[in-house]
């Protein structure tokens, strides 16, 4: 089988995933897209991570492209990448865990005050608030793909209020949800259909002094939107690790926010340890024309 994995990580990154992909599938032949594309162009699957657009440009014969990210609004908005090709994306147990540590940690530091004590520090400051138990903060979470089904299956034990909505639900069911959600943890897809979501009808659907976790794509908010609703006072504090434009410009208001917690997009990290196990299970699958896992339903857009 003739593999083609193509990234646009730097050049460390990518022998890390090229050294892992090779050790979890030795029996493929792995190839670059040049080198494919010299020896005639054909090749079995594609195997990508934040390939720069075009790359897989004068191929053929692929029957299945890999992607090595949850996310896979970025691949879909390559108006290159073969639209006839089924496409799979990264769905790792291990990353959804990280996912799941890093919602608790925001969730805690919410409830508990967390980021305002750092402040507090910063200023000297010897002051406690009134303690609340997790059973009076109610966290709603955007998204019941395996994401967020491990963040409600981590934050469950703590005994919190939780309420989780996808789209299918429809606006009636979010509404509902909103007007109680202390916390909202975004993990949507980004598509057509959920970007810009996270605007300012949807942060004055929420009760005063709520707090949102975006670990999902910044084209789910307005940016605007979301400082106005911090600077009025409506939002208590945002933690955000995902941004229109990665990395985040240093002059943006963001950085220096005293609601914002500024994360660079390690909320969860596809792990090539465990991601390359995965991915040759399935290349292997197509191989041997078995069912694949994880295709994206290209019309709903993941
Ligand atoms: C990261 O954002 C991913 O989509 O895996």
């Amino acid at each position: 089988m003739k593999i083609v994995f193509t990234s646009g990580l730097d050049a460390t990154h990518s022998d890390g995933w090229r050294q892992a992909l090779h050790a979890a599938l030795p029996e493929a032949q792995w190839l670059n897209p040049e080198d494919a594309r010299s020896q005639g162009g054909h090749a079995d699957a594609a195997v990508v991570a934040n390939p720069p657009p075009g790359s897989l440009a004068g191929l053929h014969g692929l029957r299945l492209i890999q992607g090595l990210w949850a996310g896979v609004d970025r691949l879909l908005a390559d108006p290159t990448l073969p639209t006839d090709v089924p496409l799979a994306r990264m769905v790792d147990p291990a990353m959804s865990d990280a996912m799941a540590e890093t919602a608790l940690w925001a969730v805690l530091s919410l409830h508990r005050g967390f980021f305002v004590y750092a402040q507090r520090q910063a200023k000297q400051q010897w002051r406690a608030h009134l303690q609340r138990r997790a059973d009076e903060v109610q966290v709603l979470i955007l998204g019941t793909g395996s994401m967020g089904q491990a963040v409600f299956d981590r934050l469950a034990p703590l005994g919190y209020r939780l309420h989780s909505w996808r789209r299918s639900d429809g606006p009636h069911a979010l509404a509902l949800a909103q007007a109680q959600a202390h916390i909202t943890i975004n993990l949507l897809p980004l598509t057509p259909a959920t970007e810009a979501l996270l605007n300012a009808p949807f942060f004055n659907a929420l009760p005063k002094g709520a707090s949102l976790v975006n670990l999902a794509r910044g084209a789910h908010v307005v940016d605007t939107d979301l400082l106005a609703a911090l600077n009025s006072g409506h939002l208590r504090h945002a933690v955000l690790d995902v941004f229109h434009e990665e990395p985040l410009s240093t002059a943006h208001p963001y950085w220096r926010h005293p609601q914002v917690t500024v994360l660079p997009h390690m909320a969860a990290q596809t792990d090539p340890r465990s991601a390359a196990v995965l991915v040759a299970a399935n290349l292997r699958a197509l191989r041997d024309g078995l069912p694949l896992q994880y295709l994206v339903d290209r019309a709903r857009g993941y």
